[in-house]
């Protein structure tokens, strides 16, 4: 709603002149967020000096990013800092038509029938990574997620046939992106803009990656020649071993090559962190709970008995989809989402000024113990059906509208390729670090996991 009469929203406590809530969000985010719930539906905080309306109403949220979205535009620091390195993607791109024609084009790459085409391929790279760890060594596991999430991505996007060096330098270069990009974005933009050694080197890292980019494009587009039909059952080997990304090469209404690397990076970025911390959250619990781990095995046997799993067989696991959905519930793995109000809005009966940034959190909202009783309780029984009905408008991992995320099906195969593949190959494995601490950085990603493998199955 535009304004009318309204009241100035409470503000949260603790605020220090000058820096206002910044510290407390820097030293302390998870619980300082969740927090604000006891002061209303909507709260002023001030990130230095300037406010922001921090929305813990789910209603409310929903007027956000659904009903009133018109009037709260993509924008905030965060995605300013974005932008600067990875352009106008999907993601960072503001509201308006060239999102919708970005969005037009892109939808068909992650419908369910795409990506079941590159299901098995993305199978096969993932056991060969899993079933590869040496037996009874602690490992980062987080790392070890992030790194597979982006092999799988890789072969889902471009194809299974990128060449290996190709396939070399985004597994070395990406992990160095994501810890630069997290750094722009949690630093003042004045800084972020100095020539200091550390923005140099994350320029050239981007540049390189764009480079890299435009090299796939050839190398996809010498293979594309034709629109792709990989999703269709009657479907080419060739078509078959496209990628994903192969849809807006042979797009009738083409991007230009900079907008092709945009959108190669905004999902790379997108795709890995954001799934790759959720595995890792999953494997953890499981080394809590022996009881949901045998629950999901047995699952995993009955869907698949000795062989291997396969794509069609993700179906066939609904108990795995709850882990996983339960899993993504209490870590996030979204917690800070910033929009900008175009207009002077009235938020619940809060006047938000044109200009102002609005933050929303999923962590915040899947925190909520009227919706999710015992928040901090692991437990995929939530998610059996019947048992959900009042926790669905709190449940905005993906969030919604019409800046929902756009991989929400591809995030939901690789989470079960990855969980499922790695209880088949590993029959047993422990925690072998103390219990990890959520850390909120851009993700809710644990401060240190490492596990050990034990009964390799062949
Ligand atoms: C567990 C996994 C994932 C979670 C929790 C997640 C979460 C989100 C959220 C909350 C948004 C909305 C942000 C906003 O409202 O401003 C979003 C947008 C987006 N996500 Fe995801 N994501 C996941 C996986 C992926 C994957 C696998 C991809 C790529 C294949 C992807 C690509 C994108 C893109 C391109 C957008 C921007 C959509 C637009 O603005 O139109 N995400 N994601």
């Amino acid at each position: 709603m535009s304004a009318s009469a309204t009241s100035v929203a409470p503000a949260a406590p603790g605020g220090l002149p000058l820096i206002g809530h910044g510290l407390r969000l820097a030293r302390n985010p998870l619980p300082f967020i969740t927090s604000l719930r006891a002061h209303g539906g909507v709260v002023r905080i001030r990130m230095g000096t300037a406010p922001a309306y921090v929305v813990t109403d789910p209603a409310l949220t929903r007027e956000v990013l659904v009903t009133d979205a018109a009037h709260y535009a993509k924008g905030g620091r965060i995605i300013d800092a974005l932008r600067v390195f990875f352009g106008d993607g999907l993601a960072t791109v503001s509201d308006g038509d060239a999102h919708l024609r970005h969005r037009r084009l892109m939808q068909p790459m992650f419908s369910k029938a795409h990506i079941a085409g590159r299901g098995d391929a993305m199978i096969g790279q993932v056991r060969s990574m899993v079933g590869a760890w040496p037996e009874g060594q602690g490992r980062d596991v987080c790392e070890d997620m992030n790194r597979i999430t982006l092999a799988a991505f890789l072969t889902a996007l471009f194809g299974a046939d990128l060449p290996a060096d190709l396939e070399r330098e985004f597994t070395s270069l990406m992990p160095e992106i994501m810890k630069g990009t997290i750094r722009q974005t949690l630093l003042p933009t004045w800084v972020t803009r100095l020539p200091l050694p550390a923005n140099r080197a994350h320029a050239g890292r981007v540049a390189r990656l764009r480079a890299l980019v435009d090299r796939v494009i050839d190398h996809r587009t010498e293979r594309a020649g034709g629109p792709s039909a990989a999703g269709c059952p009657h479907a080419t080997a060739r078509e078959r071993r496209a990628g994903l990304f192969d849809t807006l090469l042979t797009a009738e209404d083409p991007l230009s090559r900079q907008q092709l690397q945009d959108e190669a990076i905004t999902l790379l970025t997108g795709a890995i962190e954001t799934t790759g911390t959720t595995l890792a959250w999953t494997l953890y619990e499981l080394t809590r709970h022996p009881e949901i781990t045998r629950r999901l095995r047995e699952e995993l046997a009955a869907a698949c008995g000795d062989r291997p799993l396969r794509h069609r067989d993700l179906e066939h696991l609904p108990y795995g989809r709850q882990v996983l959905q339960e899993a993504i519930r209490k870590y996030g793995p979204a917690w800070l989402v910033t929009r900008t109000a175009t207009r002077d809005m009235d938020l619940g009966g809060y006047s938000v000024p044109r200009g102002a940034d609005v933050v929303w959190s999923p962590y915040l909202h899947q925190h909520d113990p009227d919706a999710f009783p015992d928040p901090e309780v692991f437990d995929p029984d939530r998610w059996t059906p019947g048992n959900g009905a009042s926790t669905r408008g709190s449940f905005l991992a993906f969030g919604d509208g019409r800046r929902k995320c756009i991989g929400e099906n591809f995030a939901w195969a690789e989470l079960h390729i990855i969980l499922a593949t790695v209880l088949q190959t590993w029959p047993r494995f422990e925690l072998t670090s103390r219990p990890p601490r959520p850390q909120a950085v851009v993700t809710v990603r644990p401060d240190r996991m490492s596990m050990a493998f034990h009964g390799r199955s062949t």
